[in-house]
């Protein structure tokens, strides 16, 4: 058997922590949506598992049992071979190990295979949202997905090629009892009216993350500072940052801005959904 899948990159359109549970995970209500660029996963069915790591970003990425593809396939009980394509940039706040094990985990479902209940969230709280790779609303640590009606978003990803460590981000946060979005998310008519309420919501993540990596706040300014940007924020705990756009060709345009002027950056227009 063989088979294929597409690791979408996951961007937090919004990341409101609201509180924190007993275990220290941070009770989370953000709104999550898929980039139509991400990794790609070739699986050979054989006896024994072992991944190879090809791409743009394969440097420093195991190919051992520290994967979190391996992980998952091994807790669905799936052996062969596993190429992984790493176009996305790890450690990026855009989900790219856990997008690349909830698509291992999606290939092996469609192949008949059976997942134990709790799998995704044991690997990982972006996993659950990243199998179902569509727009959500995710609340609890990640595990409570309703899922969303929102527009396609032209956008422009920007990595300044800093990793920064989660959990330091975490616990760098000076206030965990945040408000959450409202009960309603409106529906919007395309970019322009969602952008108008998405600058109204918040990543409470934003603050800890400037102070400790101040290279996020130089591209949150780039951004800022493109042609028809209609609004920036970082993903996740960082350090890849987004801005929204009204169109593609106003994305394309910013990419071309951002390459020319920081030609170290990671940079791609793509388009959100
Ligand atoms: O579950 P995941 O591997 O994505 O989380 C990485 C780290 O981020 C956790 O070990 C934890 O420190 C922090 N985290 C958290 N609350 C969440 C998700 C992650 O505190 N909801």
């Amino acid at each position: 058997m063989k088979a294929k899948a597409f690791a979408p990159a996951k961007i937090n359109l919004t990341l409101h922590v609201t509180g924190q549970r007993v275990d220290g995970y941070h009770l989370l209500d953000s709104l999550v949506v898929f980039a139509d660029l991400g990794d790609t996963l070739h699986f050979t069915a054989g006896e024994a598992l072992s991944i190879s790591v090809t791409g743009e970003h394969a440097a420093g990425v195991p190919s051992d049992s520290r994967n979190l593809v391996w992980k998952a396939a091994e807790a669905a009980g799936w052996t062969g071979h596993i190429d992984l394509n790493k176009v996305l940039p790890h450690g990026g706040g855009i989900g790219g190990g856990s997008s690349d094990a909830a698509a291992t985990l999606r290939m092996i479902e469609d192949e008949g295979g059976a997942i134990p209940p709790g799998t995704a969230l044991r690997l990982g709280a972006d996993v659950p949202v990243c199998t179902s790779a569509s727009p959500n609303r995710m609340r609890g640590i990640g595990e409570r997905l309703d899922p969303v009606t929102l527009p396609h978003l032209p956008a422009l990803l920007v990595n300044p090629g800093v990793e920064v460590p989660t959990p330091a981000i975490f616990a760098a946060l000076e206030c965990r009892e945040n408000p959450p979005m409202a009960e309603d998310i409106p529906v919007f008519e395309g970019p322009q009216d969602c952008a108008e309420w998405l600058g109204k919501q918040r990543n409470d993540l934003e603050g800890p993350t400037t102070l400790l990596a101040p290279e996020v706040a130089q591209v949150l300014d780039a951004l800022k500072d493109t042609k028809k940007t209609l609004l920036s924020r970082m993903s996740g705990s960082g350090s890849t940052c987004f801005a929204l756009y009204p169109t593609m060709k106003a994305a394309h345009f910013a990419a071309y801005e951002i390459g020319a002027a920081h030609p170290d950056w990671w940079c791609r227009a793509v388009q959100l959904n």
